[in-house]
């Protein structure tokens, strides 16, 4: 996440993140999924403007920016994964600012644009990242100073992927995904993601995913992220929820089938689908990927890269 600030303004790059490794250990009794996940970052981004304002309402408004990859899309006149965004109370970034408000007890206004570019229903954290780059915005745009530890409490209560963003880089994450333990800037790591035409629902994969017996660690693939050994990284990727995902959409199998005709360091589904991603060698190699991806008209095909430091500029 970027923050920067232009007069009363506050402006927040929101990325995409990855999962290199998810592992579920249990469900538990409130429904959610124990588990461990090592992610990261990526520098895909929605761009959020938080304008404060007098009075006692926050506006939103928010649209799907035309990126080059949408221009790609639209050219090809293929499926896109480019849906509706909720506008009205159902969208986090308002959820999020009003749980902030009730937390410090003001009633503070503001009108918010959000510009979007992660896909969505795509394993990417892109809700997630947006309602974690209101809480950040809103607490440097109204003065409230709040610690990161602080906003991250409000934002587990909104969302389980939401605390990471606050920290953004590369974390490993356990509970339900709300506890953080951050990991240090790593060599740039590059990737080509590809989110196909048809999306995924979080509470459906998690609904249909089988826990571990015996489950596996992040140790290994951390030190591996750790030590940026991008080749070792690629033989321990794992995911704990495709198998489920598999089952619900044809096009994790089509992916994955594709991916593995590729020579790519590692290839698999990223959160709970429907986005797929490969490691890639350098930037190069990426380039030379997501073209061959592209011309399988297979959806949108991404290039893009871990984000090189964690949260800059949080108060
Ligand atoms: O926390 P969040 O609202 O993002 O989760 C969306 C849905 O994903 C939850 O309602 C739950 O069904 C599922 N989930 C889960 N275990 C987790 C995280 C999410 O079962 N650790």
């Amino acid at each position: 996440m970027r923050i920067s600030r232009h007069a009363n303004t506050v402006i927040v790059q929101a990325p995409a993140k990855l999962n290199l490794f998810l592992e579920i250990f249990s469900r538990r009794s409130d429904g959610y999924h124990e588990l461990e996940t090592l992610m990261v970052a990526i520098n895909i981004y929605d761009t959020l403007v938080f304008t404060p304002r007098s009075g006692r309402e926050v506006h939103l408004s928010c649209g799907w920016s035309p990126g080059l990859e949408s221009r790609r899309c639209a050219a090809r006149g293929a499926a896109s994964p480019w849906e509706a965004i909720p506008h009205g109370g159902d969208n986090l970034v308002l959820k999020a600012i009003e749980r902030l408000r009730e937390h410090a007890g003001v009633e503070m206004a503001a009108t918010i644009n959000l510009g979007k570019r992660i896909p969505a229903a795509a394993g990417l954290g892109g809700a997630s990242s947006d309602a974690a780059a209101a809480l950040a915005a809103a607490n440097a745009a109204w003065n409230l100073n709040w610690p990161v530890e602080r906003l991250a409490e409000v934002a587990a209560e909104l969302g389980s992927d939401i605390p990471f963003f606050l920290y953004g880089g590369a974390a490993v994450c356990r509970g339900r995904g709300e506890k953080i333990e951050p990991l240090g800037a790593m060599p740039r790591l590059d990737v080509v993601v590809v989110r196909p035409p048809a999306g995924l629902s979080t509470a459906d994969v998690y609904r249909q995913c089988r826990p571990a017996d015996p489950p596996r660690r992040a140790d290994e693939v951390t030190q591996a992220w750790q030590q940026g050994r991008h080749a070792w990284l690629g033989r321990l990727l794992h995911n704990r929820l495709q198998p489920a995902a598999e089952q619900l959409s044809p096009w994790i199998a089509r992916l994955k089938q594709l991916f593995q005709r590729l020579d790519v360091l590692g290839h698999q589904m990223s959160g709970s689908g429907s986005s797929y991603f490969a490691l890639c060698r350098n930037a190069r190699h990426a380039r030379l990927i997501a073209g061959r991806l592209r011309m399988l008209g297979v959806g949108a095909v991404y290039c893009a890269a871990s984000e090189r430091s964690r949260t800059l500029g949080l108060v």
